[in-house]
């Protein structure tokens, strides 16, 4: 005994198995965005034709100009990987208004394909847009490769997403994605160890796609709204994610 007290070794504050979700705006966030193998992009679109474009009145959250929405695509590019892919879920009302803004020469990002999600048996989705389809979008940075159509198809996205919300009991929340359908195009479109970025978390689906495409695969979402945050972090906690 030398009469001195042993020193405490403080533990570094643990990541949260690879789930960073950041209830902030995404241009608090980019600097951790850096490195991005796989961006999805569920855009809260503004309906208004009213000159108000800060909040819907049919949405439930904050909403976008396409300005900021593009202008948020374009930092997503130019954090991303070399090598890398854009998932933009868009809305038919706003296609045609949305790829005329979404210029290689603005977002920086490529047009590759897309696809749509067929929402039969998803009910309370799309409460601004209530259309029974929604388009997939998807864009590449880098060398373009061919791309397999097979995984956009909609009646293949049914039967997961079907599958996956009738088994836990769980219901659809306000413009929540597919868990299933993201998982698998997290597994084809990146890589074990990568970091997969939620340009606006929502409800985190696609944090918890990352947790089931596992791998050592990372994820970093923002989401803007406290409410929505809350409600990310029960649904992370249903996955024992947290
Ligand atoms: C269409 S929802 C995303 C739904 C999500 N993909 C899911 O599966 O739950 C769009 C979200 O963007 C959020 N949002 C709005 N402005 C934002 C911003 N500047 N940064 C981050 N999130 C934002 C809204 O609060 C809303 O929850």
């Amino acid at each position: 005994m030398t009469g001195q007290l042993p020193l405490l070794t403080v533990p570094e504050p643990a990541q949260p198995q690879g789930i960073a979700l950041h209830n902030a705006s995404i241009d608090d966030v980019w600097d951790q965005a850096i490195g991005a193998r796989l961006v999805f992009c569920d855009p809260p679109w503004s309906y208004s034709n009213n000159g108000d474009k800060s909040r819907s009145a049919a949405s439930h959250y904050p909403c976008l100009t396409m300005a900021d929405i593009v202008r948020h695509m374009r930092c997503a590019f130019d954090c991303a990987a070399g090598d890398s892919y854009l998932i933009v879920w868009a809305t038919f009302p706003l296609l045609a208004e949305f790829m005329a803004a979404a210029t290689p020469d603005a977002i920086g990002w490529r047009y590759v394909t897309g696809g749509a999600w067929a929402k039969t048996g998803a009910p309370g989705c799309g409460f601004h847009w209530r259309g029974n389809a929604e388009p997939v979008l998807i864009f590449r940075k880098g060398k373009p490769r061919p791309v397999s159509t097979q995984l956009l198809r909609s009646t293949h996205v049914t039967e997961q997403h079907r599958g996956k919300y009738s088994k836990s009991g769980e219901g659809l929340a306000h413009s929540e994605k597919p868990i299933g359908w993201q998982t698998e195009m997290i597994q084809t479109w990146s890589n074990p160890g990568d970091l997969i970025v939620d340009v606006y978390a929502g409800l985190c689906s696609v944090g918890r796609a990352v947790k089931r495409a596992g791998n050592g695969r990372r994820y970093v979402g923002a989401e803007i709204d406290p409410g929505r945050y809350r409600q990310a972090v029960d649904r992370l906690a249903l996955d024992g994610e947290r």
